[in-house]
């Protein structure tokens, strides 16, 4: 026998002990797009790093011989041209099997014909723009909506103030934030005094908020895109003495995102907002998941929204992956998530809705307070348990 024909059989033997087996390897790859440059750069790590926990902590109940291969990739910020060509890279070059990640509801809506185009199940584990989901029957998400929490907002608001003003960044989680409230705060009998958009990079907060306490609304409610934008918001509020001049600051949760609570110092202070998730939270899940958190990253690091949606996406897409024995058939991959639910997340007890692919979740009013000597998002009251996109809902009513 010559050394060809050994070495072939050799090969032969390894393939058939392996059949025997079943233990095939088996990767299933998971194309992940966010932002780690650009407007909300420093985003994109407390995404990565969720996932990546997850599935450090979790690889061991996947079945025998399957592991995951995480490919990630900046889309630069809110672009949804790059966004589509890494998609579009990913599905056809790369043969991911999911989709997932993305911050920014322009580029989610970039991604989401080729979703559907080649069946590649997404999961959205940020974008808010209550639209999204209908765009693809692949598309399903763990983040949360900006009619969410800026609905319930309006309602609690109107109960506080006689008037407001609002204030968003001017494109969809910023169109959605201001239409929720605005219609929750006027049904309950409120005014709002003027609704403003300002541009999505580098408004000149200075003069916007000067039109503000020109007005002197009860409230001013604001939604820009978590991070650095917040802080900004944050600084100018203060520097113009809105709060003397007896404006309170209100919005969904993207304006204290936990992280940046101490960059934006004791102006925050008091500050009230409605969502889902609080790195403060006393539940013990919580409690495990920011512990955890800490251990792996360090002492000073703190998870935050975009950490709790991706945490709970990965354990969604987990659970069909255990379902399939490790093969993911993209239909069989939607029903598994249609169907997902987690009583026990770090926000409480979570589900997706069959119908819309759309995330349940609670909602919580929260005060921005100092815990321990650092700033919080301490939450206050759970003003839903189980609030489901009230666009859709109130859609259907059309
Ligand atoms: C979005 O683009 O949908 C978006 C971005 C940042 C947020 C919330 C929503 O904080």
């Amino acid at each position: 026998m010559n050394i060809r024909t050994a070495a072939a059989r050799l090969a032969l033997a390894a393939l058939a002990a392996l059949a025997c087996t079943g233990a095939a390897a088996q990767t299933i790859k998971i194309g992940f797009i966010t932002s780690y440059s650009g407007l909300n750069g420093n985003l994109g790590p407390y995404m990565e790093r969720a996932v990546r926990l997850y599935i450090k902590q979790h690889a061991k109940e996947l079945p025998p011989g399957v592991k995951i291969e995480l490919l990630p990739r900046d889309d630069t910020g809110p672009n949804p041209d790059k966004a589509k060509q890494l998609a579009q890279e990913l599905i056809v070059r790369d043969k991911v099997d999911l989709l997932a990640g993305v911050i920014f509801t322009p580029n989610a809506l970039a991604i989401a014909p080729l979703a559907t185009e080649a069946k590649v199940p997404f999961v959205i584990m940020n974008a808010g723009t209550a639209v999204i989901t209908t765009r693809s029957p692949y598309i399903a998400r763990t983040s949360f909506t900006l009619w969410q929490s800026s609905y319930p907002l309006g309602q609690w608001a109107a109960k506080q103030f006689k008037t407001a003003y609002t204030l968003v960044s001017d494109f969809g989680p910023g169109w959605d934030s201001e239409t929720a409230f605005a219609q929750a705060f006027e049904a309950a009998g409120g005014k709002v005094l003027a609704k403003v958009r300002v541009p999505l990079q580098n408004p000149d907060w200075a003069a916007y908020m000067q039109r503000v306490k020109d007005a002197r609304p009860g409230c001013l409610m604001v939604f820009v895109p978590a991070g650095k934008t917040a802080t900004a918001v944050m600084k100018n509020f203060s520097d113009l003495g809105l709060g003397q001049a007896g404006v309170k600051l209100i919005g969904p949760g993207d304006i204290t995102t936990d992280e940046e609570l101490p960059n934006m110092g004791d102006v925050a202070l008091g500050v009230t907002t409605m969502f889902h998730y609080s790195a403060a939270a006393d539940r013990p899940a919580n409690k495990a998941f920011v512990a955890a958190w800490k251990k792996e990253y360090g002492a000073n690091e703190t998870p935050n929204f975009l950490s709790v949606g991706s945490w709970d996406g990965t354990a969604m897409i987990f659970e069909a992956i255990k379902q399939q024995g490790g093969k993911l058939d993209p239909d069989k991959t939607m029903e598994i998530f249609k169907n997902w639910k987690n009583p026990d997340s770090p926000r409480g007890p979570i589900a997706i809705d069959p119908e819309t692919r759309d995330i349940v979740q609670p909602e919580y009013l929260r005060e921005v307070r100092k815990v321990s000597g650092a700033l919080a998002n301490v939450e206050i009251e759970t003003v839903s348990s189980a609030e489901k996109d009230p666009w859709k809902e109130l859609q259907k009513k059309k």
